[in-house]
């Protein structure tokens, strides 16, 4: 089983040490994709899928890897963190790059990674994995960064390390997570509000349709600067716009209409905040029915529109559309595979999975996971027995 006594143990083994232990969540988001980096707004919680750090100092400028999902080790030299070849080994060096380059007096240690985060399933593993690189960094070395900061240091790493032009959502959910609340954040101003989301009788169903396609990482970087595209030519008449945020429909209409593609990818984003904002308002008046038409709204966006959906997530969401026993359903994150998110009537779940698993496989050769998620807190140190002594 994955936890605290997994990896101290694992680490233990390794380094003959009590290492300090990070907790560090995956994520789901409810509504609000592709919004984030485009300073508009996203619903997403931080839940019960963990990713584990365990860091000791060292007495050089090594860096002792390992994570045992792959049961891969790799050692890095903190003079000089780049590689060639792209990695998990990114998710923690890009971490450590970019402390660097804030002057944090960071020097050789040695670090363990463990969890159960699916990867490429779209919980935000690599998110995970960055935060909790960072927040076990600042407790080892005493660095005392705030939770905003960890967040921009984990977003920058993946940006410019990793090279995915992403928003904050994934790396703030796993750092400001709350259990049973989804949180409400404003990526323009970095505010945020949380919303309790503790339906009774219903459950959160995530459905792994199995496949992550290659196209996942440019196709991201390509929409993003397809918004950017779009904020320039709205900018050319309404200088005062500075991203979709700012954008309404009549804009878009007006001086985007001619570029079809663009105009598709702009209208998604400026609809999507508009959904989330009004799906916040059915979750405060415990409207969970019309919630959840709001998700398929999305779905629908993300894939006629944004286009970043597939076969297997459309034969997903398609193969529970018209079930009773389901509230809601779309894909999840950034697209080109992973998930989708569905809630579920709790008395339906069971059959669900049975039926859902049976279709998908005759449509797709393809096997299906599903997990159920729960809502929980955000990053946290872990309880350690410390119980070494040599
Ligand atoms: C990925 C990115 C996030 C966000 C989502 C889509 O998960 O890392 O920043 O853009 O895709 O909403």
């Amino acid at each position: 089983m994955w936890g605290t006594d997994r990896i101290e143990r694992l680490f233990r083994q390794m380094h003959h040490a009590d290492p300090l232990i990070v907790r560090v969540p995956g994520r789901i988001n409810l509504i609000g994709e592709h919004t984030d980096y485009n300073n508009g707004f996203v619903l997403p919680a931080a839940i019960d899928k963990t990713i584990y750090v365990a860091v000791n100092k060292r007495n050089d400028n090594k860096i002792h890897l390992h994570a045992e999902e792959y049961n891969e080790n790799y050692i890095a030299d903190i003079e000089k963190l780049r590689q060639q070849k792209f990695n998990w080994t990114s998710y923690v060096l890009g971490v450590v790059e970019q402390l660097l380059k804030s002057n944090y007096p960071v020097t050789g240690f040695n670090i363990v990674i463990d969890g159960d985060v699916p990867v490429g399933a779209g919980m935000a593993s690599s998110a995970a994995i960055e935060c909790a690189t960072v927040f076990a960094l600042s407790g080892l070395f005493d660095l005392g960064i705030s939770r905003v900061d960890m967040v921009k240091i984990a977003h920058k790493a993946e940006q410019e390390f990793v090279g995915l032009q992403c928003g904050i959502m994934d790396m703030f959910s796993s750092m400001f997570g709350k259990k049973d609340h989804v949180i409400c954040l404003d990526c323009r101003s970095c505010e945020y509000e949380y919303f309790p989301f503790k339906q009774d009788g219903v459950k959160i169903v995530l459905l792994n349709s199995s496949i992550r396609h290659s196209l996942a990482f440019s196709e991201y970087n390509n929409r993003r600067k397809e918004c950017e595209e779009g904020v320039a030519l709205i900018q050319q008449h309404h200088p005062q716009v500075q991203s979709l945020r700012d954008v309404n429909i009549e804009m878009l209409d007006k001086h985007v209409a001619h570029n079809k593609t663009v105009y598709n990818r702009c209208r998604f984003v400026v609809e999507e905040n508009g959904r989330l904002l009004a799906g916040c308002v059915d979750l405060q008046k415990n409207d969970i029915h019309a919630f959840g038409k709001k998700m398929y709204a999305t779905h629908k966006g993300l894939s006629k529109l944004f286009e970043v959906s597939c076969a297997e997530l459309d034969i997903l969401v398609e193969l529970v559309k018209n079930n009773p026993g389901v509230i809601g359903t779309r894909m999840m994150g950034g697209g080109f595979g992973g998930c989708t998110i569905n809630i579920v009537k709790e008395d339906s779940v069971e059959e669900l999975i049975y039926d859902v698993r049976a279709s998908y496989r005759e449509k797709t050769g393809l096997n299906l996971s599903a997990y159920m998620a729960s809502i929980e807190d955000g990053a946290c140190i872990a309880e350690t027995a410390g119980l070494y002594n040599e």
